[in-house]
């Protein structure tokens, strides 16, 4: 119905076209044909006045007119002659054939035969009138007048014309007819080849040709419909909100009696000398801040690597230890890495490979084979731990991010009924970019060893699609995003993380606004009625550090204002400071902050703050409670749960979120000031907008995210990853069972 419609509105418009045509057409080929006939006549006429101009000459002399009258009277003969005359000199009409008008005096014939339509209506009907001079060698004799009938050029037109009609009729049926059969294969081949893309349940289900070509429209298609889902699904909202109590319910609702193991390098608290004395610190982790509140909620083992100068201290005779400090929620499992091991695996193929290969950030990747080497051998050292620790055949194991691209099928290989749901905290890159790493294949191999493949945006688990379907021999199924490798089959899915939303115990912890404000600013020495523009990051070059004092420089500069009025307060947690690429950072930080004091300092007044060093949670929030902007400028980031800390922090709901486009929570949260970081002056003008922006617009935008990050917490990340794994394990259960039944 869809196409005939669409056909209608094409089909309408050209029968129209149509007619209008052969109307004017037709119009013109009269207006020619009366040209044409007139010529025609014309030259006839002159023809018979130079043939009979003898026999007149003769006739006139020898007075013989009968003989010239019987001439005239055989002339008119021919069908389209009516009569003939022949005028004397001075207008006397002569002799002249019987059906000759009489009321048409020679005068009058003449005076017609000059006009451009030379027609005349005689009794009899239409006549064409023609005057042409008769000479003999003695002079002019006279004019012979020639009366055509018009009849007969109307009967040829109107002949010519039902031609031409039948021919115009003809020529667009045929156009209709050719259009309707193309228009019909093309919307149909168009629709099967978008159809077969969207549903298509294997590489060779249509002809490559017509996949090939359509398949970057198609990849954006999906992806949009993705989108669509998400934003379905994000008004739908749940009917209940995800909590730590609903995740344990679920864990024991639909994963009742199932393990829990969690592997990352990051250890989720690290234990230091201090002089004499040992603390235990929170690492500054993304992956740490979502993961150790889910932990808490489902016990389990989380294995990582102890890091921590004092870790041995405080694990048992199996290199364990209850977390958190005081409480006996779960267990962690530390594993011990040789300064040999950090190096290859951590700070090479890890950090100076896999890092800047899925930032797209401008740092070149290092790969050597003595990294890749490492980074094997340490996957493989946290399998066996894996093995060891899991008490039951099918534990459900989650993989945490690029430390361990290898660990899924390394596991899979020695538990092969265990769910292994592997989640990727960073972004990744198109596959043309990935295809510069080296071992892409066995990384490709290694990771798709999950059951579950969780990405942090759509836009990653897209890109991971492709690249699979670049460069390995897998079958992608893009309806069900699954990805079937030698035999088994993983699904791929985008799984925002976010935070655990501060609960009334946290918040009652916090003190008002106005005291966080003094309380940082006696910290800081700051006067009292600044302002503090907040960045809080890892000293990691895709945060837009960098970037973000140019644009504060920016901002002093061309609004002096602000000058003794803001600060830039950064805090920078120390990160991967073994590494040149952060060394280099460190040194290009220090002297712009050193550059920038110089320029705009003055007694009392420090415009950018710069610390290097590791805060707790606690002092964060209230800097984020005392701040009037906070900055997030990364250059790439796979989602960035600073902003979520802040928007979640701010419960009085005043102050300004500054959010870079490129990391994954500007998705969630629209309502912030997004920039584009390696925009400068876009930057600048976001902060000017922040500091002037009235209260009643920083209390909407806030209380919208306030409810989104409330909304999609990090309970609700864990809760629909291990949903989507209890229906993974529940399908095979179902499987295991009807195979067992065929077999008996
Ligand atoms: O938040 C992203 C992330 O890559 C985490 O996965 C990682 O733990 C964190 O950054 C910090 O990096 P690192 O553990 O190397 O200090």
């Amino acid at each position: 119905m869809r196409f005939l419609k669409l056909q209608l509105r094409f089909l309408v418009p050209l029968i129209i076209t149509l007619i209008i045509g052969s109307v004017v057409v037709l119009g013109v080929m009269d207006r020619l044909a009366l040209r044409w006939f007139s010529r025609d006549l014309h030259m006839r006429g002159s023809l018979l006045a130079s043939a009979f101009s003898d026999s007149i000459a003769d006739s006139l002399a020898t007075g013989q007119r009968y003989r010239l009258e019987h001439l005239f009277e055989r002339t008119v003969k021919d069908e389209r002659l009516v009569a003939v005359a022949l005028c004397l000199p001075a207008d006397v009409l002569g002799l002249h054939s019987s059906a000759y008008p009489a009321e048409l005096s020679c005068k009058q014939a003449t005076v017609i035969a000059a006009q451009t339509d030379p027609s005349w209506q005689s009794e009899s009907g239409p006549v064409h009138i023609g005057v042409y001079p008769v000479s003999s060698d003695s002079g002019l004799l006279g004019k012979l007048v020639l009366l055509h009938d018009l009849k007969f050029v109307e009967r040829r037109t109107g002949d010519a014309r039902r031609q031409l009609l039948m021919f115009v009729l003809g020529l667009g049926f045929a156009i209709l007819l050719i259009t309707m059969v193309v228009a019909q294969m093309s919307w149909r081949g168009w629709i099967s080849s978008v159809r077969g893309i969207l549903h298509r349940d294997g590489h060779d289900a249509l002809p490559g040709s017509t996949r090939r070509e359509l398949e970057p429209f198609i990849a954006d298609l999906r992806l949009r419909l993705r989108d669509l889902e998400d934003e379905y699904r994000l008004a739908q909202g749940s009917d209940a909100r995800w909590t730590a109590e609903r995740l344990r319910t679920l864990l024991r609702t639909q994963l009742s009696g199932d393990e829990i193991i969690v592997v990352s390098n990051r250890e989720p608290y690290i234990h230091e000398w201090q002089g004499e004395q040992t603390i235990v610190r929170r690492p500054a982790s993304g992956l740490v801040t979502a993961v150790e509140p889910v932990m808490r909620a489902c016990s389990g083992t989380w294995i990582a690597h102890g890091s921590g100068s004092a870790d041995r201290e405080f694990v048992d005779a199996h290199d364990r230890l209850m977390l958190p400090p005081g409480h006996k929620d779960y267990a962690l499992r530390r594993i011990w890495l040789s300064d040999e091991e950090v190096r290859g695996y951590y700070n090479g193929f890890a950090n100076e490979g896999l890092w800047p290969l899925c930032h797209m950030v401008h740092i070149r990747p290092t790969f050597r084979e003595s990294d890749w080497e490492t980074y094997r051998a340490v996957n493989r050292r946290f399998a066996d731990a894996v093995v060891a620790e899991a008490h039951s055949e099918d534990p459900v194991i989650l993989v945490q991010d690029y430390h361990f691209a290898l660990l899924p099928a390394m596991i899979r290989e020695r538990l092969p009924r265990a769910t292994i749901l592997a989640f990727w905290h960073i972004p990744w890159p198109n596959p043309e970019s990935f295809g510069i790493c080296p071992w892409r294949r066995e990384i490709l191999q290694g990771m798709l060893g999950s059951t579950i493949l969780g990405f942090q945006t759509r836009n990653h688990s897209q890109n991971f699609i492709e690249t699979v379907d670049r460069y390995l021999e897998a079958r992608v199924e893009h309806e069900h995003s699954t990805i079937s490798f030698r035999g088994e089959t993983s699904f791929v899915e985008s799984y925002p993380i976010s935070i655990e939303w501060p609960g009334s115990a946290a918040s009652a912890d916090w003190p008002s606004p106005q005291n966080c404000r003094d309380e940082v600013f006696s910290q800081l020495g700051l006067r009292a009625g600044q302002r503090i523009i907040l960045g809080v990051d890892r000293f990691d070059y895709t945060k837009g550090i960098i970037e973000r004092l140019q644009a504060f420089e920016h901002l002093l500069q061309h609004n002096p204002q602000w000058i003794g009025e803001v600060s830039l307060l950064q805090i920078a947690a120390p990160t991967r400071s073994a590494l040149a690429d952060y060394q280099g950072l460190h040194a290009k930080v220090h002297d712009m902050v050193a550059a920038l004091n110089a320029r705009f300092g003055r007694a009392g007044y420090t415009p950018v703050i710069l610390q290097n060093v590791q805060h707790d949670q606690r002092w964060l929030a209230r800097l984020y409670r005392a701040a009037a902007v906070c900055v997030v400028s990364s250059l790439h980031d796979g989602m960035n749960l600073v902003s979520k800390e802040f928007v979640a922090a701010r419960d009085d709901e005043q102050g300004v979120l500054i959010l870079s486009r490129f990391t994954g929570a500007a998705r969630e949260l629209s309502e912030a000031l997004l920039v584009n970081p390696y925009h400068v002056e876009d930057v600048a003008q976001a902060m000017q907008r922040a500091l002037l922006m009235p209260a009643d617009e920083q209390r909407e935008r806030l209380a919208s995210m306030r409810m989104t990050v409330q909304e999609f917490n990090v309970f609700r990340w864990a809760g629909h990853i291990l949903s989507d794994a209890s229906r993974w394990r529940l399908r095979e259960r179902i499987e295991a069972r009807v195979r067992r039944r065929r077999e008996d």
